[in-house]
């Protein structure tokens, strides 16, 4: 087996070097489509033909892997997605945080929420879990992810399921024409700035805490040793090429409010590392 692995790991290297981007794009998008594959087969070597792009412009390498539905974008489908029993503990355990926070804040989010945005909402899953059972009285539920596939499947579910939400395939760098003068109860940006380069993040932290009106809620990677918002600048995981950004001090220098936080370092529920900041819109 480490022989074979070391074949395989050879051939991509190889491969990698002799044949040009544009030629491996298209095979990792042709590979990402090939249903006979295991999805373990798919996304790894979808991903490792253009691994190289992460190092040259990580924004871009995920922009590229999400677009075309590449790599972990394989298990955004319905039936692992949508339902009760398919949330994830860490997503459970930032909604129990958001209605502590909005509680404390003696806001009746059962009755008060009435608009929700969803940025990076994928199929709209996590929307779909707040309409129902969150903000039960909300009127406005939108979504936007920059991946076509899984708009289109999210879109066709939630309408034949009677839902209210609307999803918009969306690239979260271009958000200003979308939001023009909307605004928005609650937004929720979980684990989706961490495919944006520093500079990046702080522009959509900044265009979201503007069409906030009560809560943003906005998940990041932990940084495992020190809590975040000791961070002097943003890092690069090594393992995925995201970013571990300090979110406190994005928060904080355009003015916003954290009134509840959570960083736990270097534990992990369902793959996911915690660190979470709610923050309300300057006064
Ligand atoms: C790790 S998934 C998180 C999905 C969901 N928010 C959750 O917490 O379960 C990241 C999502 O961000 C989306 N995404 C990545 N880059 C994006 C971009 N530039 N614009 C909009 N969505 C993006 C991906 O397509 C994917 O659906």
């Amino acid at each position: 087996m480490p022989l074979r692995n070391n074949i395989a790991r050879s051939s991509k290297k190889l491969i990698r070097k002799v044949v040009p981007l544009v030629v491996r794009k298209s095979l990792a998008k042709f590979i990402s489509r090939q249903s006979w594959l295991s999805g373990d087969h798919r996304a790894g070597w979808s991903m490792e033909l253009v691994r190289d792009m992460a190092d040259k412009d990580a924004n871009e390498y995920h922009k590229f892997l999400w677009s075309n539905h590449i790599g972990y974008a394989d298990t955004y489908e319905i039936s692992q997605r949508f339902g009760e029993e398919n949330i994830n503990e860490s997503r459970k355990l930032l909604f129990s945080d958001m209605t502590t926070a909005l509680t404390e804040l003696k806001i009746n989010y059962k009755n008060e929420i009435k608009s929700v945005l969803d940025v990076g909402s994928s199929l709209g899953y996590l929307l779909k879990h707040l309409e129902d059972n969150v903000f039960v009285c909300a009127k406005k539920l939108d979504g936007i992810d920059i991946d076509a596939q899984a708009i289109e499947k999210g879109a066709s579910y939630l309408q034949a399921n009677g839902s209210k939400i609307q999803l918009t395939c969306l690239d979260m760098e271009n958000l200003t024409k979308f939001l023009s003068d909307k605004m928005y109860d609650i937004i929720l940006c979980a684990g989706t700035v961490i495919y944006l380069e520093e500079e990046k993040a702080e522009e959509l932290v900044k265009n979201l805490l503007q069409h906030t009106a009560t809560m943003l809620v906005i998940t990041g990677i932990a940084s495992p040793e020190n809590d975040n918002s000791e961070l002097d600048q943003s890092k690069v995981r090594a393992r995925d090429g995201s970013y571990i950004h300090n979110l406190d001090r994005m928060v904080n220098q355009l003015g916003g409010n954290i009134v509840f936080r959570r960083w736990q370092g270097k534990e992990m529920i369902d793959g996911n590392t915690l660190y979470f900041v709610f923050a309300t819109p300057p006064h």
